[in-house]
């Protein structure tokens, strides 16, 4: 097998030396012992043998990554990209007259959910024809393509905004769900003493040229989890009311891209 080559990277440096600057303080503080040391040591390489490095990650320190970049910026603020997106979902096809069908089976089992969005820029710009992508978990908290027997791109789509930056799409409500607790991530939240639940949420990602990806999720008022979600991915921004009609659910959020 060709050795690869691989090239000195001076941010990775950087990123490390400041990482050891600041553990020297946190490791007085927390009085680490060797012993603490080691059973860290065989849970993170449990955590890596079961494949659960991204959920673990996702789960307790993605959020910190972005309210350390986010907070106070204007825009939309993100919400956990998370472990369940996959790439290669299909086009939601228009049809005139007709609101968008998220992918879904013929029988999808679920309250029936109309959503709808407006998107433009943090100076009030719509932004129109703009690629949105969406994916959520199914009427029993599963997401497909993970432990899941429904299609790979069930319950995921993307489509454009219209030309005034608006869109409506037709899903079904998505529920509150546990993460794995099986594992060392499970091991972990029991050393906690903390419950494994997140709130209901629609993942979405809108692609705009000259702005920022903006990648969130939509969350419920009233979700028994939204104050002690797991993963710790609520933002007050990005809460909507579930509106009761006859037959289905209706709710809508309004989003704002920043300019790059
Ligand atoms: C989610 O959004 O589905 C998710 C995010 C972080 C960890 C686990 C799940
Ligand atoms: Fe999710």
């Amino acid at each position: 097998m060709q050795k690869q080559i691989i090239q000195r990277n001076e941010r990775v440096e950087e990123v490390f030396h400041l990482f050891i600057k600041h553990i020297q303080n946190f490791l007085k503080e927390a009085k680490l012992n060797h012993e603490e040391y080691t059973n860290f040591v065989n849970w993170a390489d449990r955590l890596g043998k079961k494949g659960e490095l991204p959920l673990y990650a996702d789960v307790f320190l993605e959020t910190h990554v972005l309210r350390a970049m986010y907070t106070d910026k204007p825009g939309t603020q993100p919400s956990l990209l998370g472990p369940y997106f996959i790439e290669g979902s299909p086009l939601v096809e228009s049809r005139p007259g007709e609101p968008l069908v998220l992918t879904q089976r013929p029988d999808e089992a679920g309250e029936v959910l109309y959503f709808k969005g407006s998107v433009s820029n943090t100076d009030g710009m719509p932004l129109g024809n703009i690629r949105v992508e969406m994916w959520q978990n199914d009427n029993t908290g599963k997401y497909s393509a993970f432990d899941s027997d429904a299609p790979r791109y069930n319950l995921r789509g993307h489509f454009d905004t219209d030309e005034n930056g608006n869109f409506e799409v037709k899903t079904i409500v998505p529920l509150p769900y546990s993460i794995p607790t099986d594992g060392p991530t499970g091991e972990f939240l029991e050393y906690m003493d903390q419950h494994p639940m997140r709130p209901a949420h629609l993942h979405l990602m809108f692609e705009a040229e000259g702005h920022e990806t903006l990648i969130t999720q939509v969350f419920f008022e009233g979700d028994e989890w939204l104050e002690t979600d797991v993963a710790d991915g609520v933002r007050t921004e990005l809460l909507t009311t579930l509106e009761d009609k006859d037959d289905h659910k209706e709710a809508s959020l309004n989003f704002f891209m920043r300019p790059k």
